[in-house]
């Protein structure tokens, strides 16, 4: 055999391992997904839970295998380009043949650039330009069904509630489609659409997170259309319709940033992108394929977006506004909205936490339920950007205060480590610029954001204005999370009486203070409100100062309970009308 055989035989063998080790990536993150169903069927919250840890951890476990298994074969010349560049151009090959290659070049990008810890992109041995053919998708198959609408809105939800089979029985269809009916007619009255459904297209592939299932899907009347989305939840008396949603700024907020992975048992992942698209067409295909588990796949068309948007603005990255951190370095551009947070060189006093355990607790956050308050960071490593894209200050800040994570040369900027997040207005900033009746809303979310946080057994650790933030539907999220902690190991403590006039003048605790230790007495110090604010946030919240509070959630959490958490109003809920 000569040496140009054999090559071209070992390219085809690392190829073909490979797409066999995608292939078996999706095997097991479709089996994880599909038990979602029989964990709705059994309310079994804690195995739902263990599900998606389960998921979360698949990815990087099938790529440390191949990487594994593919430096065995090319031995030493794993780190030659040469082979890389043909094995590129096998695979691309083998992708062409299915059709999900785009979820099978994010997984190569992923092999290669553990590799070579590729600086930038190499389009030699990198798939590129993901985005710009994604945005394109058309939904060739049909991953829903059609309802045909000449029938009463009652039946009509009816039948679709029918359709999804779960062993659990629903307590009553009739109710819940008469609830769920006179809804969807009063939305089609006050929108000012045609008063009826021409048709329903409805998503096949139930979205399951949490406690929740959700049946997602359009309404077309007249030229419009409009989603739909019914939430289940399984109560002890049977499966109920808990809340109908049918405005895209609803549906946008199930799908937020904010909130873990859906779990949906779909063929083609792009086919579903393309539908949810079309029901909140504001949102990035790259929130929408990280919202359905495929955050990896979300990361190629995020950088791929953002490089696009580079090519046609010339903006240029700066400090973003608000209060700067001790711990993070965090920059923007103004009309694009992401913000860049790379962690400092070193932690100004009271601080001190270390680097790895400021990426503990961004991972902490990656796998704990989020509870649509905590932002979801993507991890980034080695990005490179032209240096004329940086204005002197971010620049100089940089070069002062993370020169581990940014490097700096005459042409680019190196950020070695940066998690990107959704750009959120600092509550701080948003309280100053807001009218009374905004900023009353925003007070009274913010004790709900922490008591949401808390529901979902986390504790922020840092409860200043500064970091929190209002998304664009005006809901209170949480992002700065080196302080934050599970609940369950803080431990919550009333303040002991003073022992004397000189134990309340000392500047320092008189008496013994743990690590973990919290008084929910002294947070009213870090509630900076002033005046109306803080006396309604009192009215409302007050009871966040008293460890009761506090003690009562975690004696839930150990005690095995998964708190609701719903990802709708309240008011929404069809509870109320049921009892009513
Ligand atoms: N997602 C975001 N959207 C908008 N601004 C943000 C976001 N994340 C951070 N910021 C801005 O950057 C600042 C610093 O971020 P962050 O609070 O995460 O850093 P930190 O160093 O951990 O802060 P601290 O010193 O309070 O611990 C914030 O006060 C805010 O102004
Ligand atoms: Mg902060």
């Amino acid at each position: 055999m000569t040496e140009k055989t054999i090559h071209k035989q070992l390219t085809n063998i690392c190829a073909e391992a490979i797409i066999k080790a995608f292939n078996e990536y999706q095997a097991k993150f479709k089996v994880i997904t599909q038990r979602a169903k029989m964990r709705f069927e059994n309310q079994d919250w804690h195995g739902m839970k263990a599900d998606s840890d389960e998921r979360l951890d698949l990815y990087k476990k099938v790529v440390d295998q191949i990487v594994v298994e593919i430096s065995r074969l090319l031995n030493n010349g794993i780190n030659d380009k040469e082979i890389w560049m043909n094995i590129k151009g096998t695979y691309s090959g083998l992708c062409s043949k299915i059709d999900i290659w785009e979820l099978a070049e994010t997984f190569f990008n992923s092999v290669t650039r553990r590799i070579f810890a590729t600086v930038g992109v190499d389009p030699q041995i990198e798939f590129v330009d993901t985005c710009t053919r994604t945005e394109i998708f058309q939904i060739s198959a049909l991953p829903y069904r059609t309802y045909t609408g000449n029938l009463s809105t009652q039946s009509l939800i009816e039948i679709i509630l029918r359709d999804y089979e779960h062993q659990t029985a629903y307590e009553n269809i009739q109710r819940d489609a008469e609830l769920v009916s006179e809804k969807i007619d009063d939305h089609l009255k006050s929108s000012g659409y045609s008063p009826c459904i021409d048709r329903a297209e409805m998503l096949t592939s139930v979205h399951y997170r949490g406690k929740g299932a959700y049946l997602i899907g359009r309404i077309f009347s007249g030229s419009d259309f409009f989603p739909l989305v019914l939430a289940l939840l399984n109560t002890p008396g049977g499966i109920v319709v808990d809340a109908v949603i049918l405005s895209e700024n609803e549906v946008s907020i199930l799908f937020s940033f904010t909130r873990s992975y859906f779990h949906v048992d779909v063929k083609r992942p792009n086919e579903l992108v393309s539908f949810l698209k079309s029901i909140m067409p504001r949102k990035r295909i790259a929130e929408l394929y990280i919202s359905i588990g495929y955050n990896k796949h979300g990361k190629s068309e995020l950088y791929c977006d953002l490089l696009h948007y580079l090519s046609r603005s010339d903006k240029k990255f700066e400090l973003a506004e608000g209060e700067r951190g001790m711990v993070m370095e965090v920059f923007t551009m103004r009309d694009y909205g992401l913000v860049f947070k790379v962690i400092k060189d070193h932690f100004a006093y009271p601080k001190h936490t270390t680097r790895d355990a400021v990426m503990a607790k961004y991972d902490l956050v990656f796998k704990h339920d989020r509870a649509g308050r905590l932002v979801d960071a993507q991890e980034f490593e080695h990005l490179k950007f032209n240096r004329n894209r940086f204005s002197d200050t971010l620049l100089d800040s940089l070069k002062q205060n993370a020169a581990q994570s940014v490097i700096i040369n005459d042409d680019n900027v190196i950020v070695k480590h940066a998690y990107l997040e959704r750009r959120v207005t600092p509550l701080n900033i948003y309280l100053r610029n807001v009218d009374d009746a905004e900023a009353l809303t925003a007070v009274v979310d913010y004790g709900n954001a922490i008591k949401d946080l808390a529901a979902s057994n986390i504790f922020p650790g840092d409860l200043l204005l500064k970091n929190f933030g209002v998304t664009r539907h005006g809901r209170i999220v949480f992002y700065d999370y080196d302080e934050l902690c599970l609940l369950s190991v803080c431990n919550f403590r009333v303040m002991p009486q003073s022992r004397s006039y000189d134990d309340e003048l000392s500047a320092e605790p008189w008496f013994g203070v743990g690590e973990n230790d919290v008084f929910p007495e002294e947070l009213r110090k870090f509630i900076g409100l002033q005046g109306m604010l803080r006396e309604i946030f009192l009215d409302h919240h007050g009871d966040l100062f008293d460890v009761r509070f506090w003690h009562q959630i975690q004696s839930r959490i150990s005690g095995g309970e998964t708190i609701d958490i719903f990802p709708y109003e309240q008011s929404k809920r069809l509870v109320h009308d049921r009892i009513g």
